[in-house]
């Protein structure tokens, strides 16, 4: 078994990108961040923290706006999303998911200006990551973070059969997309699939995003597969764990990620990576 090890990669991406940053503060543009957290999501604090170092590894301003969530509305959210695309110091605008119940997510992400959408999750730039891996720009950073580890790790995609565990916007549907265009024979399974190990056990490459820890055992895999574990879940004992049985699947894998320290880095790496290719953007007489 090897470690798919999101952790050193991101670290590999970072030296690239400090000197990214640095060569844009050179040129007077100091690329900044901001980041919407409504309420107080446990999970959400703590991925916002990881934001927040990443930036300031990189040399990334980093503005984190906080709202209580009875004192935001979906109209006033939207409100505050113009303020900020209009804002030409700012770079890159993510609103951290999820969003309280009373707040309409389609129509928030639908008001971030496409080019500072470093989530990737408008409908412009899905569609273009839809279109043809030629077209793809802002990327989701979960899925660009799988597919920068399999081509670290030189796993050619192209005629394998790929499961998917998981349909979110977010990591699911996405992945499934980057790893079709790129010549994988896809299978997406959620919830209502009938035989979920039917699937994963004829997968070569199987990825697993739900947030249940435990769900794939190492009866699921085939001998040989590479695993890309996307859970993070906290354990009684609060230790963080995947969505899979590391300890037993790992023997089966001949590549797996860790959790921590697979796709989380990974994730991060891939959004700073996303703020610069911003900054770009609306700098077009940069490059
Ligand atoms: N919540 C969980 N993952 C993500 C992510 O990649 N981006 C945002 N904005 N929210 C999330």
């Amino acid at each position: 078994m090897n470690l798919l090890d999101g952790k050193f990669i991101a670290q590999e991406m970072y030296t690239k990108l400090q000197s990214d940053a640095a060569e844009l503060k050179n040129k007077g543009i100091q690329p900044k961040l901001v980041i919407i957290l409504v309420g107080d999501h446990p999970a959400s604090l703590s991925y916002i923290k990881s934001k927040e170092k990443a930036s300031q590894t990189v040399g990334v301003e980093c503005e984190i706006m906080k709202f209580g969530a009875d004192e935001m509305d979906t109209a006033k959210l939207i409100e505050v999303i113009r303020g900020l695309n209009e804002d030409d110091s700012v770079h890159g605008i993510l609103v951290q998911l999820p969003l309280p119940k009373h707040i309409y997510e389609p129509d928030i992400i639908k008001a971030v200006a496409p080019q500072k959408d470093v989530d990737g999750f408008t409908a412009y730039n899905l569609g273009k990551m839809f279109l043809s891996t030629r077209f793809e720009d802002l990327a989701p950073c979960t899925p660009l973070g799988i597919i920068k580890m399999l081509e670290h790790a030189k796993i050619d995609v192209e005629g394998k059969e790929a499961v998917i565990v998981g349909r979110s916007n977010i990591v699911g549907k996405p992945v499934a997309i980057m790893l079709l265009n790129r010549g994988a024979t896809v299978t997406a399974c959620h919830s209502k699939t009938v035989d979920l190990s039917a699937h994963t056990k004829r997968a070569d490459i199987l990825v697993v995003a739900v947030g249940k820890a435990g769900l794939i055992t190492a009866d699921m895999v085939k001998e040989g597969a590479v695993v890309v574990d996307v859970g993070i879940n906290r354990t009684e004992d609060g230790k963080l764990v995947g969505d899979c049985d590391f300890v037993t699947v790992s023997k089966k894998a001949s590549f797996i990620t860790p959790v921590p320290g697979g796709c989380g880095p990974m994730t991060v790496a891939c959004l700073m990576n996303n703020v610069i290719k911003a900054v770009h953007k609306q700098n077009p007489s940069l490059s």
